[in-house]
C-alpha cells in the first residue's frame, strides 16, 4: 500500500521524538512492502516563528491532503507571551476543530517491564491496568465562548462549557463501540450533580445504552472517578467522558501505567483520517539533549496503522518491538531503574525500528 503521511514536528522535543516514530513506519515500511510518503510542514510555535501564525493554511492544506498525520509536541517558553490566539496551543486546537477530529482515543496499559514506576502500590498493579480513555476533542469549555472584561473594577473571567446531544451521542458511541471490541464495560465520566452538561451526557449516555445491550454502562462522577483510578484502576475498561475531564483524567491515567512519556493517543473522526500524537507535552527542559522517551510517539505511529491504514499486523508488530526492546534491558531516563541501561531518545528508537518484524 502507498501512504501520505504529514508529519508535524513541533517544538522543543517535537522533532527529536516524530524523527523516531518515521524511524518506525519506514521499518514497518521495509518489513511488510509498503511505500509511505512523509512531508513535513510547520506547526505550533516552529509556524509561528516561519510564518506568524500556529497553524498555518499551508499546514492545514497538507494535513487535509494525508492519509494520516503525525504530530510531535507544541509549546514552549519562547511563545508562553503571545497573545492567546497565536499561541502554539491554540494551533493545536485549530487543527482538533478544523479537521473535526472529535474522538480523541488514550490508551493506558501497563507493560509488565515498567510495573516498578508505577507509583501504585504491588498489590493494586498486580490486577493489571488497560484502559481506553475516549476523550470528546472539538466542543465542550475548550471551544464554548472565552471573555475577560472589566466590572466594577475588577476584572472578570468566564469560559462557556458547551454540548449539543449530537456532539455527545456521536462521542458516546465512539466509547460504546470500543467497549465492545473489548472487556464490554463503559464508564461514562461526567458532574450530573453540578452541571447541566453533564446531566444531558448522563441522559443521553441511558438513551444510547439500550442500544448495546453487549456493553455494561456505569455513571461516574469525575472527582470519584479521580478517585478510583488510583484506588483501583483494574476496575475500569473505556472511560469515556467530555473534552476537560478526558484531558485530566489521561494524564492521571498515564502515570499509572509509569511514565507520560508512553503514552499514545489518535484523534480520530468518522473516516479513516487521523492524527497520531503522544499524550506529552514538548518538554522545554529536556529538548535538544536527546532524554525524551520516543515510545510515545512510536506507538501513536502503531496507532496510525491501526486506525488509519487497517494495518494490524504491522501494529501488532511495531508493539511487540517495543515490548521486546523493553525485554533487552533498554530505558530512557523517565524509566529508568537500577540494573537496566540508560540510553537516549535516538538509541531507543534505532534499537525498536530494528526489533521489527513480520
Ligand atoms: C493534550 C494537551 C492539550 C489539551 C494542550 C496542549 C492544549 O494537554 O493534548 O492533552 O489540553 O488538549
Ligand atoms: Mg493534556
Amino acid at each position: 500500500m502507498n501512504k501520505r503521511i504529514t508529519v508535524l514536528s513541533g517544538d522543543c522535543i517535537g522533532p527529536e521524538i516524530t524523527a523516531q516514530g518515521i524511524l518506525a513506519l519506514e521499518a514497518v515500511a521495509k518489513v511488510f512492502g509498503h511505500r509511505f510518503d512523509f512531508c513535513e510542514v510547520p506547526f505550533g510555535g516552529a509556524a509561528v516563528d516561519a510564518c506568524g501564525v500556529p497553524f498555518p493554511d499551508e499546514t492545514r492544506r497538507a494535513c487535509e491532503e494525508a492519509d494520516a498525520v503525525l504530530l510531535g509536541s507544541v509549546g514552549g517558553p519562547k511563545w508562553d507571551g503571545l497573545p492567546k490566539e497565536l499561541r502554539p496551543e491554540k494551533g493545536l486546537l485549530q487543527m482538533r476543530s478544523a479537521l473535526g477530529l472529535f474522538g480523541n482515543l488514550r490508551p493506558a496499559k501497563l507493560h509488565p517491564q515498567l510495573a516498578f514506576a508505577c507509583p501504585l502500590r504491588p498489590e493494586i498493579v498486580e490486577k493489571g491496568i488497560d484502559i481506553m480513555t475516549v476523550r470528546e476533542l472539538t466542543g465542550g469549555i475548550y471551544f464554548g465562548a472565552h471573555e475577560t472584561r472589566q466590572q466594577d473594577g475588577q476584572r472578570i473571567a468566564t469560559d462557556l462549557m458547551i454540548y449539543s446531544e449530537g456532539e455527545i451521542d456521536r462521542i458516546l458511541r465512539v466509547g460504546f463501540e470500543a467497549a465492545r471490541k473489548r472487556r464490554g464495560r463503559l464508564t461514562s465520566v461526567e458532574k450530573s450533580n453540578v452541571l447541566d452538561c453533564s446531566r444531558l451526557w448522563r441522559e443521553r449516555a441511558h438513551a444510547l445504552s439500550t442500544e448495546y445491550p453487549d456493553v455494561e454502562l456505569i455513571d461516574m462522577l469525575v472527582d470519584n472517578a479521580a478517585m478510583q483510578l488510583v484506588r483501583d484502576p483494574s476496575q475500569f475498561d473505556v472511560i469515556v467522558t467530555e473534552n476537560m475531564f478526558g484531558d485530566i483524567l489521561s494524564d492521571e491515567s498515564s502515570m499509572i501505567v509509569g511514565s507520560i512519556g508512553m503514552m499514545p493517543s489518535a484523534s480520530l473522526r468518522n473516516d479513516s483520517f487521523g492524527v497520531y500524537e503522544p499524550i506529552h507535552g514538548s518538554a522545554p527542559d529536556i529538548a535538544g539533549k536527546d532524554l525524551a522517551n520516543p515510545i510515545g510517539t512510536i506507538l501513536s505511529a502503531a496507532m496510525m496503522l491501526r486506525y488509519s491504514f487497517s494495518m494490524a499486523q504491522e501494529a501488532d508488530a511495531v508493539e511487540r518491538a517495543v515490548s521486546e526492546v523493553l525485554d533487552t534491558g533498554l530505558r530512557t531516563a523517565d524509566i529508568m531503574s537500577g540494573g537496566m541501561k540508560q540510553v537516549g531518545c535516538r538509541e531507543m528508537g534505532r534499537a525498536i525500528a530494528a526489533a521489527i518484524r513480520a
